[in-house]
């Protein structure tokens, strides 16, 4: 788990204002629910035995139940969404959250046991525009921060009829070469046979390499609904590969599932991950009414910002004022204009230090600051103050009671 640190911040509240502006322009509403939930809830959402459940919750047991920090986004709004109700009252939603996730995992670049995800999550419709929708909205993200080489891939993992006859056809693939895979696989044949097909160790993946297809006994109805979703992204113009390979490591993933890779990332190059999971409000106690979403990790986004040197053009935000005192009797009275111009609007610092001029004007000059403001002795005695933009090094010195409409209109003028 990292520190963000005051540095930092500029370009995470950019990620967190690309996110929200496109969330809002497409019509997806905020919703803030709590980081830690019944772990029974991702037991029968996310699914018994996936790498998230298995190994990677971190649990806390109280008195009265199992509490686990969220490792995911998507459980938790379905669960919101049923007990507020909305299933009776306007069953279409358009949700998003932005926040902290939590999984035990081995950290590495752009992988942290707290990361945080923009997801954004579509309920109640099984509409296959809006699962264009979604890819869309997820490749304009990195669109918006100047990430061009962004891939969309694509594939449907089916529901129902054609999911048990794929199922059987892993089984029967799988089958001759058991005993060379590891205990997990072995382990998960038996409990959940597909998530054997995303085993991360080696011998297994190779092992993987010929497996069956979903993709290839899609049902008619499924396929209609994968070339729908194919349909809609062409008519907005957007690029979709087809990808067989995309399984996602999430049991509620029904028809189109599809993730957006930066190539940059190199072997987990994920930075977004989402799809249709129709029947997680059904199996959470609500009706069968169809869903879709994404999750956009942060942590990766900023790695490959970082790359690709897009990061560095996110400017830092500065304080307007840096008051200085140009000798010990204008303490006070700098004190004082500092919380006046705090009361004016301005951001204000001055120094509390007792450090010299000729330190504070290195201080004011810094980078951090718009405007060095000097009282000194002489200034008192006249009732004015100097006013320095330290942008330019323009000076001049201003009436004590004009200051606050000097420096509105000086930075109006985008000083
Ligand atoms: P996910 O594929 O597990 O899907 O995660 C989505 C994205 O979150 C990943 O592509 C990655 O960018 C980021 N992510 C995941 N784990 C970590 C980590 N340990 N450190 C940093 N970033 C990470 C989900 O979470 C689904 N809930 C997505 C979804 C929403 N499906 C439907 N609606």
């Amino acid at each position: 788990m990292r520190d963000v640190l005051p540095e930092e911040i500029p370009i995470w509240e950019r990620l967190e204002s690309v996110a929200r502006v496109l969330a809002g322009r497409f019509g997806y509403r905020e919703i803030r629910p709590p980081l830690l939930e019944d772990t029974k809830l991702f037991i029968r959402s996310v699914g018994e035995v996936t790498d998230i459940v298995e190994k990677e919750m971190f649990t806390l047991e109280k008195g009265d139940g199992s509490l686990t920090l969220r490792p995911e986004g998507t459980a938790g709004i379905a669960r919101a969404y049923l007990e507020a109700g909305y299933q009776h009252k306007a069953p279409l939603q358009r949700l998003f959250t932005i926040g902290p996730m939590f999984r035990y995992e081995r950290p590495q670049k752009g992988r942290e046991r707290q990361f945080t995800q923009f997801d954004v999550e579509c309920l109640g419709s099984l509409d296959p525009r809006l699962d264009a929708e979604l890819v869309d909205l997820a490749a304009r993200f990195f669109e918006e921060l100047g990430l061009e080489q962004v891939e969309v891939r694509i594939n449907s993992m089916g529901d129902g009829a054609d999911r048990d006859q794929y199922r059987d056809a892993v089984r029967m693939f799988l089958l001759p070469h058991m005993a060379e895979r590891c205990d997990l696989c072995r382990s998960r044949f038996e409990r959940n046979v597909l998530r054997v097909l995303d085993c991360k160790n080696e011998t297994c993946r190779e092992l993987n390499r010929d497996a069956p297809r979903l993709i290839d006994c899609l049902t008619p109805d499924n396929r209609g609904h994968f070339e729908a979703v194919q349909s809609a992204l062409t008519a907005i113009g957007r690029k979709a590969q087809v990808d067989p390979g995309i399984v996602r490591g999430l049991d509620y993933y029904t028809r189109t599932v599809f993730e957006l890779h930066a190539p940059a990332l190199g072997a987990r190059s994920a930075l977004c991950g989402g799809g249709r999971y129709d029947h997680l409000l059904r199996d959470l106690g609500g009706p069968d009414l169809g869903a879709v979403g994404f999750a956009i990790g942060f942590s990766g986004t900023l790695v490959v910002l970082e790359q690709l040197g897009l990061s560095a053009k996110v400017s830092p935000k500065l304080l307007d004022v840096y008051a200085i005192a140009a000798d010990e009797s204008a303490r006070e009275a700098v004190w004082k204009l500092a919380s006046e111009l705090r009361s004016a609007g301005f951001a204000t610092v001055y120094d509390v230090e007792q450090k010299s001029l000729k330190a504070q004007m290195k201080q004011a000059g810094g980078g951090a600051y718009r405007f060095a403001l000097v009282l000194g002795e002489r200034e008192l005695a006249e009732n004015s103050v100097q006013v320095k933009h330290l942008a330019t090094g323009r000076q001049q010195g201003v009436v004590r009671a004009n200051l606050v409409s000097v420096l509105r209109t000086m930075l109006l003028e985008g000083a």
